[in-house]
């Protein structure tokens, strides 16, 4: 993503969804009460989502630790969790989820990708999942069906040699042909974007939607039209839908 910063326009698209509240929710609710959570991110990017766990979560004291790619994302993080009186502990490190004999990354009760397996093809991902089995006690892995939305995302994944990237329905089909037990649940989640919304809200939005730089007019007019194609536009609201599939993997 080369005209607008890829975390500034995922934060717009995070705005203007209900998506992470209510998987922060569920999440929260099957981790339950208790004094210490141990956890574990594989692509916590700047922890929008694992910031939201935290807070949320009904636990005293969180030990945290997080793995990206993305350096910037990992130091932002490591300044936020700094901040954070229940965080007890952290390491966050710079480094690819695929690289799964890293002895660095620590066994933890929980491990979480959120919107983050996707990116990797059935094989890679599989392998990562695997490992990543006997690391921790329990998975979370949180991803989209592949839909209307996240189409173009899909294509630039095809377009990286990304075969079969896992999203929710390849990873049902890959769980189940490894035999590896799994629950899972659908968080209804949709985007609401107010028709007043401004222009640049509205072409960071798309540039995220799109996950590649916006190739369509830069109006007003033009970008709204473009969002509505998403969704259906009534009451000075355009809605898309925007389900998760929340799996665990014991
Ligand atoms: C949509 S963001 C989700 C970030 C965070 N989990 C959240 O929900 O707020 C996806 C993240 O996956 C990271 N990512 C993609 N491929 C990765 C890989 N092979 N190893 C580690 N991180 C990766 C990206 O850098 C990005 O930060």
């Amino acid at each position: 993503m080369d005209e607008l910063d890829y975390n500034t326009c995922n934060a717009t698209f995070r705005s203007l969804t209900d998506q992470q509240r209510l998987m922060a929710e569920e999440t929260s609710r099957q981790i339950g009460a208790g004094a210490d959570l141990e956890l574990t991110s594989y692509g916590c990017g700047f922890g929008m989502f694992e910031l939201e766990l935290i807070a949320r979560v009904p636990r005293r004291t969180v030990w945290f630790q997080g793995v990206d790619t993305n350096g910037e994302a990992v130091a932002r993080l490591r300044a936020e969790l700094a901040g954070l009186p229940k965080v007890r502990g952290h390491r966050v490190f710079t480094a690819s989820m695929s690289d799964i004999t890293d002895r660095r990354i620590a066994a933890t009760e929980y491990g979480l990708f959120v919107q983050s397996l996707c990116y990797l093809g059935a094989d890679d991902g599989m392998a990562v999942l695997k490992e990543a089995r006997n690391r921790h006690r329990r998975l979370f892995v949180a991803v989209t069906p592949l839909n209307r939305l996240n189409g173009p995302f899909a294509d630039s994944l095809a377009q990286q040699g990304v075969v079969r990237p896992l999203f929710a329905q390849t990873l049902a089909e890959e769980l189940t042909r490894f035999g590896m037990g799994f629950m899972s649940v659908t968080v209804d989640a949709e985007i609401v974007v107010p028709v007043s919304e401004p222009s640049q809200r509205l072409l960071e939005f798309l540039t995220f939607a799109r996950h590649q730089p916006w190739s369509g007019g830069t109006s007003r007019a033009e970008l709204l039209d473009a969002v509505s194609e998403l969704g259906t536009r009534a009451a000075g609201e355009i809605r898309v839908p925007h389900p998760v599939e929340l799996f665990t993997i014991r």
